[in-house]
């Protein structure tokens, strides 16, 4: 029987937008939801009001939410998660949400094989308060990404069938700062690119048949040829997803053990 999945660009706290897309996924039959980070993690009463309603719409829709954390999001609060039996991070009081750490794989029940990568740099660091709208732990550092490799080898894969990650990998087409705003200085951008060439390495490294990323606000497609560390010339289907009130923001997906993702779709309401 086909498996619809669901995937899901930023959604930067927006409890209408979330509640819109969760009830959509519900209604599509699709309960397990794939989101790929600058979720709404946030300190403060906003940030309890978006996990509640969150947690209670997954509830009623029927929906285990699975979060690949971004840039905008309180990694305070990821320090004092749990961990489950596996491997996921999760808040006492909200069983539906799942948090991936850094370099997580899972197999789903078709034997489809999964990674994730969250993290990015914040291009508007400067003009964020650390601790408060901004938080170091941001970084998708070297380990990292070695802590993904060692996963995906430690598991004997090839391949990654479906990697999820935040940031889009370097070198993808089309993506870029054309215009830069005044504060957006250069070392900022230095710190950001260099993010996304790790990615990229890692990305590389695990030959992924798909990816889907977020963090752009561009709806994306790319037919990507990679090559390997060692070599090997490989294909991946990336999808960007573009951010809350997007009508594109939120998709579904069939994924296959050795294709990747098929049949992706943008979820209509
Ligand atoms: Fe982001």
């Amino acid at each position: 029987m086909e498996a619809r999945i669901g995937f899901a660009g930023d959604w930067h706290g927006n409890v209408a937008w979330a509640n819109s897309r969760l009830q959509a996924f519900g209604a599509a039959g699709v309960s397990t939801v794939y989101q790929v980070g600058d979720f709404g993690l946030w300190p403060g009463s906003s940030g309890k009001r978006f996990l509640r309603t969150v947690e209670s719409t997954c509830e009623q829709s029927d929906v285990q939410l699975f979060i690949v954390l971004g840039n905008h999001e309180d990694y305070g609060r990821v320090k004092l998660m749990r961990t489950d039996d596996a491997g996921w991070l999760y808040l006492k009081d909200y069983p539906r949400l799942r948090f991936a750490t850094r370099g997580h794989t899972w197999v789903d029940a078709a034997g489809t094989r999964f990674a994730a990568l969250g993290g990015a740099g914040s291009i508007d660091r400067n003009i964020r308060r650390p601790g408060v709208s901004w938080w170091p732990d941001e970084e998708l550092t070297e380990d990292d990404c070695a802590r993904l490799v060692s996963n995906v080898h430690g598991e004997g894969w090839q391949r990654v069938d479906v990697m999820i990650t935040h940031e889009a990998p370097a070198g993808l087409r089309r993506l870029g700062i054309t215009t830069a705003p005044a504060w957006l200085t250069p070392e900022v951008e230095a710190y950001c690119y260099a993010q996304r060439v790790r990615l990229r390495e890692a990305m590389d490294e695990v030959a992924p048949r798909s990816l889907v990323h977020g963090h752009w606000h561009a709806s994306f497609r790319d037919d990507w040829e990679g090559l390997t560390s060692t070599g090997v010339d490989y294909r991946c289907d990336v999808t960007g997803l573009p951010e809350d009130d997007n009508p594109s923001n939120a998709v579904t997906a069939v994924p296959v053990p050795g294709l990747g993702l098929t049949n992706v779709e943008v979820l209509r309401t």
